[in-house]
Order: structure tokens, then C-alpha cells, then sequence
């Protein structure tokens, strides 16, 4: 077995270029963007935030600027205080004919949201704040949601992924990024609608019981991830950046 060193080639990575979505979409492409600590840990003192790092946070930031929407779980909301996206300066370029901002879809069952927060009053005009949600979902809150938000329902017991993935691409919100948490993208996996995932690996050891970036439901036999590829941060603060996508 011949095994391959990837050495740094000290050339400054094309961050466009490495996660361009595929051209010419005619359906959603979902990417999901997570961090893990070198022992698997996907929260520290239940957050995302210990976890990251200045590159980290730049590439975050630059993979919204080429998504179309950012789907997020309501854990994920209620656990970090999600706001609405906002303009950064990685973005030149990246938006060109569209709004400039990506739209928040927020995934939620029990409409357990806070619709005074500023991720409904603070999104901008063409860029609303989505919630994807059930169709028995509590009336009282749907209205209350219909207020704030596009709401999108679809499925009872949960939300169905793949039609909810087609619904926000006939919404013209193809490029989608998907930031967790754990819970939902084991879902959407599960689901067969996760085409790709960018993990970063944190060169810290969190130990105890956080969750592992998918969590809770199982997944059928899986099919393979193929490594698109890897980039390190160049100020040697030990963080890599995996690209895997979905083998066909
Ligand atoms: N390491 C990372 O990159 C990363 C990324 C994101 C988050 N996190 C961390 O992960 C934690 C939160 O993640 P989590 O797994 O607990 O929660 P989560 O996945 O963000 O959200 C779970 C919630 O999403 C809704 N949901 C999930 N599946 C659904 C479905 N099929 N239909 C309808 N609603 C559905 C439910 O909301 P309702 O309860 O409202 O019904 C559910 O409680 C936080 O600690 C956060 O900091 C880490």
C-alpha cells in the first residue's frame, strides 16, 4: 500500500475556486459547513464557538457569501443567538445579481422561535428569514410565523428534506449551506440530501459527551464521501479544512 504525504505548498489557496458550487444548478446542491475538535467534539461548553479559529471564521463567512441560503437548525438558533446574515469583506464579487445577503432558513418543529429577535426584524427586505417547517405544526405559531417569516411546510411528524431542498430551489435558492447543528444534518443525511461536507478539524481535545458533528438519527449504509480536498490555515494555528463530497 503506497500511502501519500500532503505536504503545504505554500501557495495561497483560491477559496472560489475550491468551493465553487457546481455550475449550471437545475436543483438544490446541499453543503454543509461544520467544526470538529481533533477528538470529534462538535460543541465545547455546548457551542460551536471554542472550537474555531480566525481561518475557521473566515471561511465561514466566505462559504455564506456563495450560498444562496443558509439552513439552520432551531437548536442551532436558540443555542448561538443566530441573527441575520450580514455583508462581509470577503464577499467582493461573490454576489453579483443576487441579494446581497444569503436568507436564513430556520428548521423548526415546535416553532419555539422568538419572532421580536432581530433574525426576523433585522433580515433585509429581499433576503426574509424562511422557516421550514410541518404542516400540523401549532396554529397559533404558524400565524405567528406567517407574520415574520416565509414559511415553507412540508411533512407532519418532521420535515421532509428533499421536498424542502426542492422547495427552496423553486425559491431560486439553489446554493444551499447547511450550518447544523448536529441533530438536523444527521436528518438531512439520513435523508439522502447532503451533497457535501466542509469540516474543519480544531487541533484541540474536548473529550467529555459533545456530539459528534451528525448526531442522534442513524444512517442507512452509507455511501462513500470522496476528498475533494485539503487546505490548512496558513498562520500555522493547526487548523485543516476538509472538503468531502458525496460519491455518486
Ligand atoms: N460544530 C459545529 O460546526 C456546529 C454547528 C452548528 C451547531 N453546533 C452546536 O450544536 C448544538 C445545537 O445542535 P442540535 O443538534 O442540538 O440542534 P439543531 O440540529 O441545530 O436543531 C435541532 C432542532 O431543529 C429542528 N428540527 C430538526 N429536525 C427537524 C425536522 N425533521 N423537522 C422539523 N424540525 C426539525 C427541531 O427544532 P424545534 O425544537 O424548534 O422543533 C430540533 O429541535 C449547539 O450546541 C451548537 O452550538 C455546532
Amino acid at each position: 500500500m503506497l500511502m501519500r504525504r500532503l505536504t503545504p505548498e505554500n501557495g495561497k489557496a483560491d477559496l472560489a475556486e475550491a468551493y465553487a458550487y457546481p455550475p449550471d444548478l437545475d436543483g438544490p446542491w446541499v453543503r454543509a459547513n461544520m467544526v470538529a475538535s481533533a477528538d470529534g467534539a462538535a460543541t465545547w461548553e455546548g457551542r460551536s464557538g471554542g472550537l474555531g479559529g480566525e481561518a475557521d471564521r473566515h471561511l465561514f463567512q466566505f462559504l455564506r457569501g456563495l450560498a444562496d441560503v443558509i439552513v439552520v437548525g432551531a437548536g442551532t438558533v436558540r443555542a448561538e443567538g443566530y441573527g441575520p446574515a450580514r455583508p462581509d469583506a470577503s464577499w467582493e464579487g461573490l454576489r453579483v445579481g443576487r441579494p446581497g445577503t444569503p436568507a436564513i432558513a430556520i428548521v423548526s418543529r415546535s416553532l419555539d422561535l422568538d419572532f421580536t429577535a432581530p433574525i426576523f426584524t433585522a433580515a433585509a427586505p429581499d433576503a426574509r428569514t424562511i422557516v421550514l417547517t410541518v404542516r400540523d405544526a401549532d396554529p397559533d405559531r404558524l400565524r405567528a410565523a406567517r407574520e415574520h417569516a416565509e414559511v415553507i411546510t412540508v411533512g407532519r411528524a418532521g420535515c421532509d428534506f428533499a421536498p424542502a431542498f426542492a422547495r427552496l430551489a423553486e425559491m431560486g435558492h439553489r446554493r444551499v449551506l447547511c450550518e447544523g447543528g448536529p441533530h438536523l444534518l444527521a436528518q438531512v443525511a439520513a435523508a439522502g440530501a447532503l451533497d457535501e461536507l466542509c469540516l474543519t478539524v480544531s487541533p484541540v481535545l474536548a473529550s467529555g459527551d459533545a456530539p459528534r458533528v451528525l448526531n442522534g438519527t442513524a444512517l442507512p449504509p452509507a455511501g462513500r464521501l470522496r476528498l475533494a480536498h485539503v487546505i490548512e490555515d496558513s498562520d500555522d494555528e493547526g487548523f485543516l479544512f476538509l472538503r468531502y463530497v458525496r460519491s455518486r
